[in-house]
């Protein structure tokens, strides 16, 4: 079996088609490198191009018939850069993907894993949710996510496309074997910032400890990476039993565990020798208490649970951070 990765360079794609390779699918790569890494490329098959390019996707198919579907990672994912800069957000996301549909259907490719996410979700007040809870984004980059699974839902209704929406939430870690991890040096979420402080010496700062949850701080689902990857290899075997009939589905993918973000800092320092100490701030405007996932659909569905511990997930970011430079030659930040 082969199937297409968009944004196969990137920190999940790459570790999904690295599940696919374990598992003896043949991942077929499709990334422009807008923010993927060529180093994670390495021995695959992969083109270098565009989810819009409607000849090089006929190209693709020509040479890899046997592609059975897609899972479609490739997108901008930075929230702050969604809000200053919308029309792009809309164009790389929504536009482009809606052009490279077309391509996939016009070359018989009928399935689709769509990488959606936790943040089409109306923020909770750090209670959990699930598939059936109210949609309502906070930024252009979740209403991307959110507008894509509608288009495509609508589009699925009136083609041969099926197409299964995975909502993932915080992804952690890296892939055990450390083939890829995150590509960003100074990752921005709070474990990123944690192994930042350990690093430095710096206290972690607390932003926000007035949140309705168990104490105070914000909350979050941390899934590691390779779950997720595990998540769409099983997406990939159930996906027509998965459908039921039906022609689009979305399914959530979390641990089903809520952790804060004190509950973080205690797993992080059980997990490194020399323990990051840790200042109480403010909330940051804009920053919700947080959600965590019910996952009974991903059980039932796909037959998947999440199979690795936070600890897991903070000990493979850590050994990434550790061999990251030595992986990506001339990397930025
Ligand atoms: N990382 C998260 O926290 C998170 C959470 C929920 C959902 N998601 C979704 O998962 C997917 C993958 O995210 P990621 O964290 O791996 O991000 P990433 O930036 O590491 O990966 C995205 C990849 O897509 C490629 N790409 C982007 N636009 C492209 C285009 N037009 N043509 C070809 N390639 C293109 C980039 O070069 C990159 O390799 C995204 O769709 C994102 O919205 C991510």
């Amino acid at each position: 079996m082969k199937v297409l990765i968009t944004g196969g360079a990137g920190y999940i794609g790459s570790a999904v088609a690295s599940a696919c390779l374990d598992a003896g699918i043949t991942p077929v790569i499709l990334d422009n490198l807008v923010t993927g890494r060529r180093e994670f490329t390495g021995q695959r098959e992969f083109y270098e191009g565009d989810i819009s390019d409607g000849a090089l996707l006929d190209k693709i198919f020509a040479e890899h018939p046997e592609i059975e579907a897609t899972v479609h990672c490739a997108a901008l994912i930075v929230v702050p850069d969604s809000v200053s800069d919308p029309v792009r957000y809309y164009q790389w996301n929504v536009a482009k993907s809606l052009e490279m549909l077309q391509h996939l259907i016009r070359n018989g490719c009928h399935r689709l894993l769509f990488s959606s996410s936790a943040a089409i979700y109306q923020a909770s007040e750090g209670g959990s949710v699930d598939e059936t809870s109210p949609i309502a984004p906070l930024s252009p980059y979740g209403r991307t996510k959110a507008v894509c699974e509608l288009m495509f839902a609508d589009i699925a209704a009136g083609t041969p496309l099926r197409v299964v929406s995975l909502r993932y939430f915080n992804p952690i870690g890296a892939d055990p074997q450390l083939r890829s991890g995150l590509q960003l040096r100074y990752p921005s979420h709070a474990l990123g910032k944690l192994i930042e402080a350990h690093k430095s010496g710096e206290p972690f700062r607390i932003t926000g400890t007035d949140y309705p949850t168990r104490d105070g701080s914000g909350i979050r689902d941390y899934v590691h990476v390779w779950d997720l990857a595990a998540a769409h290899l099983a997406a990939l075997r159930s996906f027509d039993t998965a459908l039921a009939g039906a022609t689009s589905l979305a399914i959530n993918l979390g641990t089903g565990t809520g952790t804060t973000v004190r509950e973080l800092v205690a797993a992080f320092n059980s997990v490194v020798e020399s323990p990051v100490a840790v200042v109480e701030a403010p909330r940051r405007p804009g920053d919700p208490a947080g959600a965590y996932t019910r996952s009974e659909r991903a059980r039932r569905l796909l037959g998947w649970e999440s199979a690795h511990s936070l600890a897991d997930g903070i000990r493979d970011s850590l050994r990434w951070a550790g061999v990251r430079d030595s992986v990506l030659s001339g990397s930025g930040d």
